[in-house]
């Protein structure tokens, strides 16, 4: 007897303008567009197994062991009708010696090798994950981009997890969200020398979830009115052309910016949301003197701090100045060292494997 059993896996990926708010929230369509970096490397993945099999009762989950349920119109059970969908569609309809798999049920193990729920984007390389062994598994001739139309359901950020390098989510004018998907602006190697270093400041689970902070902020700040409809779009189109021109300088002044405007739309909800504390504030302040001293060189900015949902940083910046970074920081949080995961080698699609 045949077994049909695939596994996919997916890193995850950090904005550098930041998605923030849904005008659809069942079919999860942004209120803007947003850009990140995908992070290729082996601490931040999220590894997934899908099984179909006749014999299955019903689909079931396991998230990092502990069984989870798949709740009836919800976002899990949405990517799975959706991939099932894909497979009547484009497989079975069109080759109907193929096994009809998308009438069997399936057994989906998933695995995160970071702290879920910390402001670590593990929604992103989680659903990214599901969705590319479910492709896998039943052999989809898609691609990332359509993929990413299902992943977004399950989680938004997660539809740029399909792309490695530099991706862009275009929010889409359409209310059926078909045009509201991943596209890639530049792969990882078109600028190489691009790194990142993650700061674990804390991984506790965020107090706030993305979608309640989220919703709250549509529904209270002016802020976010004014971000969405005067800051957004040329940030977008100015990041992309830094990319394209390898601009660090430029890029890094637009990430900052970015995460800072995050953080004050969450301020600017009733009632306020507060994602970083006080190690969160004092690596920025770090990095701001850092780049104040290379601009008085001539240099232009060397490094760039954004944070997501959550108190841990991210630092972009080129390999060349990895390792003073590093330095700097082990310096200045003594108390960090061991908590700190430097991360090193950045980008990458999704692999997979089977
Ligand atoms: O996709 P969600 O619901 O986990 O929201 C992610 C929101 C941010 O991480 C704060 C920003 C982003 O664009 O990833």
């Amino acid at each position: 007897m045949s077994v049909y059993q695939a596994t996919a896996s997916a890193p995850v990926n950090i904005a550098c303008i930041k998605y923030w708010g849904k005008r659809d929230t069942k079919l999860i369509l942004p209120t803007n567009s947003s850009l990140s970096v995908t992070l290729h490397q082996d601490h931040l993945r999220s590894t997934t197994t899908s099984r179909a099999d006749p014999s299955f009762e019903s689909d079931r989950l396991w998230l990092n062991g502990k069984e989870e349920d798949i709740k009836a119109g919800g976002r899990m059970a949405t990517c799975i009708a959706e991939m099932k969908r894909l497979r009547k569609e484009e497989v079975e309809d069109k080759q109907p010696n193929e096994p009809k798999l998308s009438s069997y049920h399936v057994h989906i193990a998933s695995f995160n090798n970071f702290p879920t729920a910390a402001g670590l984007a593990s929604s992103a390389s989680g659903f990214a994950a599901l969705v590319s062994s479910l492709a896998q598994l039943y052999k989809l001739p898609v691609s990332p981009s359509t993929l990413s139309l299902i992943a977004r359901q399950g989680s938004g950020s997660a539809c740029r997890s399909l792309y490695g390098g530099f991706v862009a989510w275009e929010q889409g004018t359409r209310a059926d969200g078909l045009d509201s998907l991943a596209v890639e602006v530049a792969p990882q190697s078109h600028w190489p020398e691009m790194h990142a270093l993650i700061c674990v400041v804390s991984d506790d689970k965020k107090g706030t979830s993305s979608t309640s902070g989220m919703q709250r902020t549509v529904e209270t700040s002016t802020l976010l009115q004014h971000r969405i409809a005067h800051v957004v779009p040329k940030r977008m189109a100015a990041i992309s052309a830094a990319i394209k021109a390898r601009d660090f300088d430029a890029f890094a002044q637009i990430t900052m910016a970015d995460s800072n405007q995050f953080h004050a739309v969450a301020l600017d909800t009733e009632p306020p949301i507060f994602y970083m504390n006080d190690v969160s504030r004092a690596i920025i302040a770090l990095i701001v003197e850092y780049n104040r001293v290379s601009v008085e060189k001539g240099h232009g900015r060397k490094a760039a701090y954004t944070y997501d949902a959550g108190p841990n940083a991210v630092i972009y910046t080129l390999k060349e100045n990895v390792k003073e970074i590093i330095e700097l920081i082990v310096r200045y949080f003594p108390q960090a060292v061991g908590s700190f995961k430097d991360v090193f080698g950045l980008f990458g699609g999704v692999d997979v494997a089977q």
